[in-house]
């Protein structure tokens, strides 16, 4: 199973648009959305979506938005979010629903909101939950002490404060003696998935409690610790637990390193949170710190406001030392008589809040825009200035978007600019202006890690503007502007680009180890110029590059063998994967599975014309000719390729083919008394079987640890339909592997 992250699940095509000419300093910004930046959002059909956060500012800000567009960029933007790959910022999110809550308040499309659906070993496994999985109200951005306020005069007693961790709720139902029978995700509220097996490997769950019947909620999240060490693409911690649960084969959420907070305990009484939290320690389990606010008569709402404004300054400055993203606090009434009695909204309970905190960010002053050659030939600005801490780490560089962003960067209005507190974000009303040299710009982190150039603070005296490249800057050739981008004539050729082939190659096969600074040395050595050299490198001449490449390398005597090994065991590829790995710029994620889904070889493909494949992209025209083009233009390089690759989408992992269990296939479930699961797996895999992720009529072993599994029930149901399923207590496994070993 090729354990990679999900990435790339959303392209887009960018419009044609003609370049700017003759810049001014400052260009006023269109009023209405333009072709220029609205954005085809592939996943969805048509009207176009304004599917990147330029063309969702413009919806914004233009006074004539259709409810349509808007309802449709909502629902876009929602499942990028619930994919764990947001496209746009929380903040333009939330405003985008603000638009669209002001314009149609009754819209369906606010009903349907979700949070993430994932996918689990128990793939479709639906999890009704008995007491809907609500979310929390979001206050309006600039009102939020305002709307505190207001909150504070619809009750009167204790209530408590507590970070608002960013991960995924999550659902864990224990049974009458206290064992972990189900874990599921919020999913819409109401139906969730289960992901029981994916939980059982975030090690601070307790699997058994002392406490039957009860229900604990809390948030999964990756503690920043695991986040920093996390040897992978890594957009952001949430972004990651994520996709740590969404693990089809449970025991790789173990690499993740989740953790859980504990927060609600349902099916049990308690007078108030602060009793429950405490009796949820008792049994295990971690709780985020809270702050309890007295509220009661002998106060006023001011008073408490007060003692509330200092714990958000706290909290927002302590919050750089944690080892979780909190994007917020939460406030809830302490009683729990009092929870109850004041309700819900369809959505939200009304006797819990969320306040947001404002963005990390400083000043800085631009010092240079180098331009970065990308897969394809893209070239990528990014902005140097001087360095900045933020959220904890040292910022020097930003990428920004495209060239267009170079040219037309927001300004910050000057009153605004001189203010102590500056705005988090550029609003879509500012203007806009070239960026120059010595310009003082507003950089933050995103998500606290993604570093970003929000706005122009103020302009450089000088006004030394950023010059825009004619050539290409890794190997001269002329440069092309295609709309909002520049981009190199010659992307076969230019070097940088070869060596991004290679990269993306590496980094869409999933070899493992193949880092960066290993493949610019076996470039530099000339030992490699196209992916499938790869396959021809030995491992002495691995050890060789690894030797003369830079120190900071491991070039222990294991490191060639273990790459080569690496490389080697990458031969076998599902057509999705060659075709994603390829670095055609159009042809990402989505469409290499969408082409692999049409069940044609790679050679049929290789003969299809752009109609043909414009009708298995389901009408995207303009991204078929360019998949088309860039396809025939890459036939010598797949030809290279296919002399060591071979294209299989039933990839499966070596075996040990000799092994007394070859060519069978096993399934656990439950809790293993004698072993840990992944122990048991590990022992049946060098027996020579193979592990399954779900129960289906090719399975050849069901060991479950109870006959009350939904495993067990539906592989006695498919045993009915015909299927050999061997379903074996813990004791029969045991017994098995003696007779084996
Ligand atoms: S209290 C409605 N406390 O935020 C349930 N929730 O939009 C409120 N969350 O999905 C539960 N940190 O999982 C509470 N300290 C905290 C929280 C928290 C994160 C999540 C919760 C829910 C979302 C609300």
């Amino acid at each position: 199973m090729n354990d990679k992250m999900q990435k790339g699940l959303f392209e887009w095509e960018p419009k044609k648009e003609k370049a700017k000419g003759g810049v001014e300093r400052v260009i006023e910004r269109e009023r209405t959305p333009s072709a220029e930046t609205t954005a085809t959002a592939s996943a969805c059909s048509e009207p176009a979506v304004a599917g990147t956060p330029e063309a969702v500012k413009d919806l914004i800000a233009t006074s004539d938005a259709s409810v349509e567009q808007l309802a449709a960029a909502v629902r876009f933007h929602n499942a990028r979010y619930n994919d764990g790959k947001p496209v746009i910022s929380d903040a333009l999110y939330d405003a985008l629903i603000e638009k669209l809550r002001e314009v149609d308040p009754g819209n369906a499309v606010l009903d349907e909101l979700t949070t993430p659906a994932v996918q689990t070993p128990l793939h479709g496994k639906k999890v009704t939950h008995d007491v809907a999985m609500l979310s929390l109200e979001k206050l309006k951005k600039g009102e939020e002490f305002k709307s505190i306020a207001l909150w504070l005069n619809g009750f009167r007693g204790d209530f408590i404060g507590s970070p608002k961790i960013d991960g995924l709720a999550c659902s864990l139902v224990y049974d009458e003696n206290g064992s972990l029978v189900v874990a599921s995700t919020r999913g819409d509220g109401h139906v969730g998935e289960n992901i029981t097996e994916n939980v059982y490997y975030i090690d601070d769950i307790p699997k058994k409690i002392a406490m039957g019947n009860v229900e604990v909620r809390g948030e999964v999240y990756m503690p920043l610790t695991a986040f920093r060490a996390y040897d992978g693409e890594k957009i952001s911690a949430r972004n990651l637990a994520v996709g740590g649960l969404k693990q089809k084969d449970a025991r790789q959420t173990s690499k993740y390193g989740l953790s859980f907070f504990a927060y609600e305990a349902l099916g049990q009484s308690f007078e108030t949170d602060t009793e429950k939290f405490e009796k949820l320690r008792l049994l295990g389990f971690h709780t985020i710190e809270t702050r309890r606010f007295a509220w009661n008569e002998r106060r006023s709402v001011d008073d408490v406001l007060n003692e509330v404004r200092a714990y958000c300054d706290e909290m927002a400055n302590a919050r750089s030392k944690w080892d979780f993203d909190a994007d917020g606090l939460v406030f809830k009434v302490d009683d729990n008589k009092m929870q109850q009695s004041m309700g819900t909204t369809a959505h939200h309970p009304k006797c819990a809040i969320a306040y947001k905190f404002a963005c990390d960010s400083a000043k800085t002053t631009l010092r240079d825009v180098l331009w970065q050659v990308a897969k394809g030939g893209t070239l990528t600005p990014v902005a140097v200035f001087d360095a900045v801490e933020l959220a904890g780490a040292n910022v020097q560089r930003a990428t920004l978007s495209n060239v267009e962003q170079v040219e037309s960067f927001p300004v910050c209005p000057s009153d605004l600019a001189d203010s102590p507190e500056l705005p988090a974000t550029a609003d879509v009303n500012w203007s806009l202006a070239h960026l120059s040299i010595g310009d003082t710009l507003c950089v933050s982190r995103r998500g606290d890690v993604i570093p970003h150039v929000e706005y122009i603070v103020s302009f450089a005296p000088s006004a030394q503007k950023v010059g825009i490249p004619t050539q290409c800057t890794s190997c001269g050739a002329p440069l092309l502007r295609d709309g909002k981008f520049l981009r190199c004539t010659d992307p076969d050729n230019c070097p940088t680009t070869g060596q991004a082939l290679i990269e993306n190659y590496v980094k869409v096969t999933g070899m493992m180890g193949l880092g960066e600074k290993i493949i610019a040395s076996l470039y530099d050595e000339n030992l490699i110029t196209l992916p499938s050299d790869l396959y021809r490198l030995t491992p002495e001449q691995i050890a060789s590059a690894v030797q003369n490449g830079d120190d900071s390398i491991d070039a222990s005597a294991r490191l060639p063998q273990k790459l080569y090994q690496s490389i080697q065991s990458h031969r076998n590829l599902s057509l999705a994967t060659f075709l994603e790995a390829l670095s055609i710029p159009a042809l990402g994620k989505v469409y290499s599975s969408l082409l692999a889904q049409s069940h044609l070889s790679i050679d049929e493909i290789l003969q299809l014309d752009a109609q043909k494949i414009t009708d298995i992209l389901k009408g995207r025209e303009l991204t078929a000719n360019k998949i088309h083009l860039a396809l025939q233009k890459k036939r010598s390089l797949i030809q290279a390729l296919l002399e060591f690759v071979t294209i299989d989408d039933e990839v499966s992992v070596p075996q040990n083919e000799g092994g007394p269990l070859a060519g069978m296939s096993f399934l656990f479930t439950g809790t293993l008394k004698s072993m840990k699961r992944d122990e048991a797996q590990k022992r049946v895999e060098a027996l020579g079987a193979t592990v399954a992720s779900g129960v289906s009529k090719n399975l050849s072993v069901l060991v479950s640890t109870t006959n009350k599994t939904s495993k067990w029930t539906k592989a006695e149901k498919l045993n009915e339909q015909g299927a050999k399923i061997a379903l074996w207590t813990e004791e029969e496994f045991l017994e098995k592997l003696k007779e084996l070993s």
